[in-house]
C-alpha cells in the first residue's frame, strides 16, 4: 500500500474526520477559567479514548493545573514527537458570536467551507490533522510509519503552569529526535509554511489604587487625582513618538535580523496592505524605520489587552474610582529577558506615581522567544512534502505569536521543534467566530501523511 492509497482513504473518510472534531469542539475546555475545569478533564478524556481506540498507548497524566495527554506508538523508525494544545481561549464578548462557540457549524461560505466554533483553528482543529493522518496510515498500511509519541497540552492558553515541571519530570519519557508542532498558520492564507522564529511573551496585570474608596467626582473632581487617569498616563508613557517601547532595558538582547532573514522575508513579498485591509486598517503602527514583517516577526511590541475602572454599566455615573486596572503584556525577541522586562516595567510604573498613590502588580506567565535550527534533513524533507501537497513552494516564515513549549523543547529535551500549522490569516482566533477552512483540516490531515510518509 502506498501513500496515494494513504491520501484516497484521508480523502473519503473527511467527513466522519469532521464529525470527530466538531465532538471534541463541543467540550468548552476554557483553561483559564476554573469554572471549566472539569470540561477541560472530559477533552483530555476524550483525547486519550480516541487515541487508544486507535491502538495508541495513550493516558491522562495529572498536574496540579490542567491534565496532560501522553501516548506512545510506534516501535522502530526515527521516534517523533507530536504536540497540540486541546484547550481553548475564553469566549467573551458572546453577542458577537453568529453561533454558540461550542456548538459548532459546518458553513458554506463565499471563500469555501468552513468549520465554525471556539478551537476549530486553535487548536484543536490543527491537533486532529496529524490524529487523523496517523488514523489513515494505521487503516491503510496496518501498522505505523514510525516511533510516536503524543503530547498534548490543556494550559497553553493560560500560561502553561504546569508545563516545565512536567517536561523535567518526565523528560526520558518525551525526549525525541524531533517534536512537531501544530498550532500555526500558512503565510498569507496560501503559502505552506514552517516556522522558525516564535515571539516570547510576559503579561503583567496591575491595579493603582488611590483614595480610599470611590468619590463623588463633584465633590472631589479637581482636588484628588483620579487613578484612571495616573493609569493612563503610565500607559501612554510606555512608547514613544516613533513606537519605540521607554521601559529602561527593554530592547537588552534584540537582535538585528540577519542578511540571509532579511533576504528570505524580502522573497516572501509580504502584502501588509491586504493583511491590514482586512481588518480595517491601513498603517503599519510599530517603530516607524521597521518594515511590517519585522514588526509582527522580529520586533518586541508592548499592548494593552484589557484596561477598566470607574462605572462601565449601562446609563452614567460620576464616579470618581478608587481603582483602576490594566493587562499589559509585552511579545518578546531574540535574547530579551523577561524577568529583567517585568523589573524594568514595575520600576518604571513605581516610579511614575503620585504621593499616596500604590501599585499592585501580578504576573501572567513569562516566556523567552525562541527559533528552529531548520539545517537538518527533516526539515527539508518536510519542506518539500508540503509543497507536493499544496503546490506552492513552502516557505520559512516568522510567527509572532508565542508557543511557550517551542523553547521548552530545546532547552530542557534538546529536541529540535517543527513548527507546521494550517491556519489561516483570517480565522479569528482568540475571538467572536473563529473558524478553520475544511481546506486546512482537508490538506493539513494530507499533509501530515506526506510528512509521516518523508520522515519514516
Ligand atoms: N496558536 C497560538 C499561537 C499563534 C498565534 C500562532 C498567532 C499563529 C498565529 C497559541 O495558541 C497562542 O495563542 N498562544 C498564546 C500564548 C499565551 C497565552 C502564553 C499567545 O500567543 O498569545
Ligand atoms: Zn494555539
Amino acid at each position: 500500500m502506498s501513500l496515494d492509497d494513504v491520501l484516497a482513504r484521508i480523502d473519503a473518510d473527511l467527513p466522519d474526520a469532521t464529525d470527530r472534531l466538531l465532538d471534541l469542539l463541543r467540550i468548552p475546555s476554557i483553561s483559564t477559567d476554573p469554572a471549566f475545569k472539569t470540561d477541560c478533564d472530559r477533552a483530555a478524556d476524550w483525547l486519550v479514548a480516541d487515541l487508544q481506540g486507535l491502538g495508541i498507548d495513550a493516558s491522562k497524566r495529572p498536574t496540579p493545573g490542567h491534565p496532560m495527554v501522553v501516548g506512545h506508538v510506534g516501535d522502530s523508525g526515527p521516534h517523533l514527537l507530536f504536540y497540540g494544545h486541546y484547550d481553548v481561549q475564553p469566549v467573551d464578548p458572546l453577542d458577537l458570536w453568529d453561533n454558540d462557540p461550542f456548538d459548532p457549524q459546518i458553513e458554506d461560505t463565499a471563500k469555501g467551507r468552513v468549520i465554525r466554533g471556539r478551537g476549530s483553528s486553535d487548536d484543536k482543529g490543527q491537533l486532529m490533522t496529524f490524529v487523523e493522518a496517523l488514523r489513515a496510515w494505521k487503516a491503510v498500511k496496518g501498522d505505523w510509519p514510525c516511533r510516536i509519541t503524543f503530547f498534548l497540552e490543556g494550559e497553553e492558553e493560560s500560561g502553561s503552569p504546569s508545563l516545565v515541571p512536567f517536561m523535567k519530570e518526565n523528560a526520558e519519557e518525551l525526549k525525541t529526535d524531533i517534536a512537531l508542532i501544530c498550532d500555526t498558520g500558512l503565510f498569507e492564507s496560501k503559502t505552506p509554511a514552517i516556522v522558525t522564529m516564535l515571539r516570547g511573551l510576559l503579561g503583567e496585570e496591575l491595579t493603582v489604587t488611590g483614595p480610599t474608596m470611590d468619590l463623588h467626582s463633584g465633590m472631589y473632581g479637581g482636588i484628588a487625582m483620579n487613578p484612571i487617569r495616573v493609569l493612563s498616563g503610565i500607559i501612554a508613557s510606555l512608547h514613544d513618538d516613533t513606537g519605540r517601547i521607554t521601559v529602561p532595558g527593554f530592547y537588552d538582547g534584540v537582535p538585528e535580523l540577519s542578511d540571509e532573514l532579511e533576504a528570505q522575508w524580502q522573497g516572501l513579498a509580504f502584502d501588509h496592505e491586504t493583511f491590514l485591509g482586512d481588518v480595517g486598517l491601513s498603517q503599519p503602527a510599530g517603530e516607524q524605520d521597521r518594515t511590517p514583517l519585522e514588526m509582527i516577526w522580529s520586533r518586541p511590541t508592548c499592548d494593552v489587552n484589557g484596561i477598566w475602572g470607574g462605572y462601565t454599566g449601562d446609563g452614567f455615573k460620576t464616579v470618581l474610582p478608587s481603582k483602576a486596572h490594566a493587562k499589559i503584556s509585552f511579545r518578546l525577541v531574540g535574547d530579551q529577558d523577561p524577568l529583567a522586562i517585568r523589573e524594568s516595567f514595575r520600576q518604571v510604573v513605581r516610579d511614575a506615581l503620585p504621593a499616596d498613590y500604590e501599585v499592585e502588580f501580578s504576573g501572567h506567565g513569562a516566556s523567552q522567544a525562541s527559533g528552529a535550527d531548520t539545517s537538518g534533513d527533516m526539515f527539508e524533507a518536510a519542506r518539500k512534502a508540503l509543497s507536493d501537497e499544496w503546490q506552492i513552494p513552502a516557505a520559512y516564515i516568522g510567527c509572532g505569536g508565542s508557543i511557550p513549549i517551542a523553547g521548552h523543547f530545546q532547552q530542557i529535551l534538546g529536541t529540535e521543534p517543527m513548527l507546521v500549522g494550517f491556519g489561516k490569516d483570517d480565522d479569528a482566533i482568540h475571538s467572536p467566530n473563529e473558524k478553520y477552512d475544511m481546506e486546512s483540516f482537508h490538506k493539513g490531515i494530507r499533509s501530515w501523511a506526506r510528512i509521516l510518509d518523508a520522515l519514516s
